[in-house]
């Protein structure tokens, strides 16, 4: 299967002969071989077990990807309570098998009417600490219960409440914590303990619930029982609203009635671009830059040789983390809301001007970010935690999806008496010109505030097709370094022969332009590659394990194989 995969793309004698050549050191150098197992049907892989199997149980019952989406959504929404959520937004790439044609859905959070472009500010112009990270008045109108619906209501077969109600079932009967929530939990236990509403939706006898316990959500339970009954009017208006409404006037928040009966889903035209000739990958448009910058890294590196490198040597990461100096770059002028300003997408990846582009890198020596108008970096850096999903069904729909509330527990405030946390979205505005967000991402006019205005993202859901059919679906939290971790996936596949197995466990590097850093994921490169890397001119920064990769391989014949990525334990399943 993965010769063959490789096969397709690789037609010479010379490049066969390299490609097995990466095949083998792929097993013996990067990351250890692991036999796939195939499903004939579906396949829902998740960063969380309980909805894995949750989103199985409504692909055997003869539901369709969509189904499981939605019900995978809401589950997660439960048992993943650091970025599962009803409170946050997110964005999902899909294919629909009968018209083979692929959509993007836009459920990202919007800024409340009432909102500014200095509201961060204080009376010096200074960026108020946290004021964007913590409590009511960071969070966006939360986008995910909307989101999902239309995602329903365009795509699937099921009966609505049937598919919330695993979600409302685990919310009231709860589950057990295991070792992945428990940790953070512990993690984030102080910042937990900031709102009494908070505390009483996650704290049991004065401490975060602990591994081994067993989290029950009466309140959330009942608020999914209202979306459950009314769809997104359970969501948007009636009791759920005035709760929210309530919690905004008791933190000094913004989020009104109107904003929540105003806000509603986009369908976008999702980026695409071919690679390698045999590749068509779609990703997120703005208001995310996944897709583009995806897209702009895969592009600027196409003409490079880089296979007759291995997939962990200081040639390929430094080439890689050329490519990402360059876009990252770009993203923080050009991209934001599309309903707002003009995204130069043709432009960004346009031949001639990433010809261009290509050509202020060095191939031996790293390149400097320093000339180019630095951020004030350095603002707490908070845990990180998004979740992407993604499920298969045995007609061929595909959904790829991702979510968060931002950081963990976003903006750590549940909704008096809903049960449910709000997102701390607003931080991926640009708070003030120059100054990073907590992704260290630094932004402009593009990304400024205004009333209604999507917050810009590096949610990077994407679909890669071959020969018009998918043969990939993928994507992964971890803010600015989504962009990163998926490009990578698409090259370890794609270029370096890997299967998604493999794929997921890759140590992983992260360049983003500014800080002119190269981040290197801990014990996961060789002491003569780190060396070698500075000697380019690196400044190299080891950093803990990052991003949680979730993917499916699609092999010509149909069959099916799921992979998630071992960091954070999910669980990859199928029939
Ligand atoms: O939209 C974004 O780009 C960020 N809010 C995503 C945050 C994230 O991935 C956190 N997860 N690790």
């Amino acid at each position: 299967m993965l010769i063959d995969f490789f096969r397709y793309r690789i037609k010479s004698k010379y490049f066969r002969i390299v490609a097995v050549v990466c095949i083998l050191s792929s097993l013996f150098s990067c990351g250890s071989f692991t036999v796939e197992k195939y499903y004939e049907n579906g396949v829902v892989t998740t960063s969380s077990p309980i909805a894995s199997d949750i989103g199985l149980e409504v692909l055997k019952n003869g539901g369709n990807a969509f189904d499981a989406a939605v019900a995978v959504g809401f589950a997660m929404a439960v048992c993943l309570p650091e970025a599962g959520n009803i409170g946050g937004g997110g964005f999902a790439v899909i294919y629909d098998a009968r018209s083979g044609k692929i959509a993007a859905l836009d459920f990202r959070e919007t800024a409340p009417a009432e909102a500014t472009s200095d509201m961060y500010l204080n009376q010096y112009g200074e960026v108020i600490e946290n004021a964007s990270l913590l409590g009511a008045r960071a969070a966006g109108v939360p986008g995910t219960v909307a989101g999902l619906y239309e995602l329903w209501k365009k795509h699937g077969t099921h009966p609505w409440s049937e598919l919330i109600k695993p979600a409302i079932e685990l919310a009231d009967t709860g589950f057990i914590i295991d070792d992945y929530n428990a940790e953070s939990f512990r993690i984030n236990e102080r910042e937990l303990r900031t709102f009494a509403e908070t505390k009483a939706a996650f704290l049991k006898r004065g401490t975060v619930i602990k591994k081994g316990e067993r989290l029950i959500q009466h309140d959330l339970a009942r608020t999914l029982t209202r979306i459950a009954h009314d769809s997104t009017d359970g969501f948007y208006s009636g009791m759920t609203a005035d709760m929210i409404v309530q919690t905004m006037q008791k933190y000094d928040g913004l989020i009104g009635y109107d904003d929540l009966h105003d806000y509603h889903p986009i369908w976008r035209k999702p980026v695409s671009f071919t690679f390698d000739d045999t590749l068509e990958i779609y990703s997120m448009p703005p208001p995310s830059s996944g897709g583009v910058i995806v897209g702009q890294i895969l592009k600027l590196l196409e003409p490079f040789e880089f296979t007759t490198y291995s997939c962990d040597s200081p040639e390929y990461i430094h080439l890689f983390a050329e490519a990402c100096r360059l876009a990252f770059a770009d993203r923080s002028v050009y991209l934001g809301d599309p309903d707002f300003i003009n995204n130069p997408i043709t432009q960004m990846l346009d031949s001639a001007y990433l010809e261009s582009r290509r050509k202020l890198i060095d191939p031996k020596m790293a390149g400097n970010s320093e000339n180019v108008k630095a951020g004030v970096v350095g603002r707490r850096v908070e845990s990180e935690s998004t979740t992407h999903f993604c499920i298969v069904d045995g007609e061929g729909n595909a959904v790829s999806l991702t979510y968060t509330l931002n950081t963990a527990f976003g903006s750590k405030l549940v909704v008096d008496g809903a049960g449910f946390l709000l997102n701390n979205e607003m931080d991926d505005f640009a708070i003030k010109p120059g100054v990073a967000n907590n992704w260290g991402l630094i932004g402009d006019k593009a990304n400024e505030i205004a009333p209604h205005k999507r917050m810009l993202s590096s949610m990077s859901p994407t679909i890669v097709l071959k020969k018009g059919k998918p043969i990939l679906i993928l994507g992964s939290p971890g803010g600015s370094k989504i962009i990163t971790t998926v490009a990578e996936a698409i090259l370890d596949v794609s270029r370096f022969g890997m299967n998604i197995s493999q794929t997921v466990k890759q140590p992983r590097f992260h360049h983003q332009w500014l800080p002119d850093t190269l981040y290197l994921e801990t014990g996961g490169f060789d002491i003569n590659v780190i060396q070698s890397l500075i000697t380019m001119g690196y400044n190299v920064k080891e950093r803990e394990p990052y991003s949680d990769l979730q993917m499916i391989f699609i092999d010509d014949t149909g069959q099916k194989t799921g992979a998630s990525d071992p960091r954070r334990g999910g669980k990859a399943v199928g029939y």
